[in-house]
């Protein structure tokens, strides 16, 4: 068996507000193994980003983070905030939705390499270079020496993503967290992002936690799917089982949701009733159930703990479906 490198176990981030406290993530349970593309799905406001950041100790102090997060057999959320800061980059990498804002834009992209290798990794000025160039190589910058010498405006924002991917990879991290990462880019290139986490994953064997509120684009990209609804982690299984026996009512939903150019065509997306709740505390009670077509008296008095559904994967729900729906999503 491969082993976990991430095991996130009942995680949960309570902010303090002005309007009071807001339970942003519910205990939160998920793992990633050596190597692999796991999705982190689920509507905005979620819980996807506050999990992502909780994992190494990136949250604002206003938040209190409880659970256990074990990471190469570590526990995170007992380390230094001198530790996570070594951490951060060099074992845990993160590439954002935004590139512009998370590159200094007054830096060559060879630099802003560059730095990453010299600060992480003692690199010399010659070795850095080096290595920046077979970066962009393995991002897919073509002519990859001008591209050294260019400053961060000169670049499309597709290219701006693939410099942001370089630089997470530039220390050879064992997980890359990807929190919306084609969000900002144009439909067109998107496709290309995505294929690149998924080659550069198996290159350099890291492993990826793809965050994304489109299920639709992780079908062909990841191994394994984890659904988020209001802070909780609701299905967790393979990408085929899931796509095949979606069990969660939410993940049908999304499913359902998914851009889909012939739905398009015929009148736009289908989406679920309703907003995701923002809870304030622990509800003993499903947190989908206001918007779930087979919510009843239990669901609305009982939180429903995860638990292998009928398709033989995690699912919280006290109604799991139960149909494969292969059939159906073929006709
Ligand atoms: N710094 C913060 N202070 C207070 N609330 C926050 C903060 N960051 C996020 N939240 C809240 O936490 C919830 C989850 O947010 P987030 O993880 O960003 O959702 P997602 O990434 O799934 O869209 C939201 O209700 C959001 O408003
Ligand atoms: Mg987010």
């Amino acid at each position: 068996m491969t082993p976990t490198l991430l095991e996130v176990s009942g995680l949960s981030v309570r902010f303090h507000t002005e309007d009071g406290p807001l339970l942003a993530v519910d205990a939160a349970s998920f793992t990633i193994t050596d190597g692999e593309v796991v999705a982190l799905v689920g509507e905005s406001g979620c819980g996807k980003s506050v999990t992502a950041m909780a994992l190494t100790g990136l949250l604002p102090r206003n938040a209190d983070v409880e659970g256990s997060v074990r990471f190469a057999g570590r526990e995170l959320t007992n380390e230094s905030h001198r530790r996570l800061v070594s951490i951060r980059g060099r074992d845990i990498a993160y590439v954002f939705q935004e590139p512009m804002s998370s590159l200094n834009p007054v830096l060559t992209v060879g630099r802003q390499i560059g730095e990453v290798l010299r600060r992480h990794q003692n690199a010399s000025r010659a070795a850095a270079e080096r290595r920046a160039r077979d970066l962009l190589v393995l991002v897919g910058i073509p002519e990859p020496a001008r591209r050294l010498r260019e400053y961060p405006h000169q670049l499309s924002g597709g290219m701006r993503q693939r410099v942001m991917i370089a630089m997470a990879l530039a220390c050879r991290p064992r997980l890359l967290v990807a929190d919306e990462p084609t969000t900002a880019l144009d439909v067109t290139i998107q496709a290309g992002i995505l294929d690149l986490l998924r080659s550069a994953s198996a290159e350099t064997g890291a492993s990826v936690l793809l965050i994304t509120h489109d299920l639709g684009v992780v079908a062909d990209i990841a191994d394994r799917v984890v659904v988020m609804y209001a802070g909780r982690t609701v299905e967790e299984s393979t990408v085929d089982n899931l796509f095949a026996a979606p069990s969660h009512p939410y993940t049908r939903g999304l499913l359902g949701a998914v851009p889909n150019p012939a739905r398009r065509a015929s009148g736009g997306l289908r989406e679920i009733p309703g907003l995701v709740p923002v809870l304030r505390s622990a509800v003993d009670a499903c947190t989908f159930a206001d918007r779930c077509p087979s919510a009843d008296d239990q669901c609305r008095t009982h939180r429903p703990e995860s638990r292998p559904g009928p398709a033989g994967h995690p699912v919280a729900c006290w109604h799991p479906a139960t149909d494969d729906v292969r059939a159906e999503a073929h006709d």
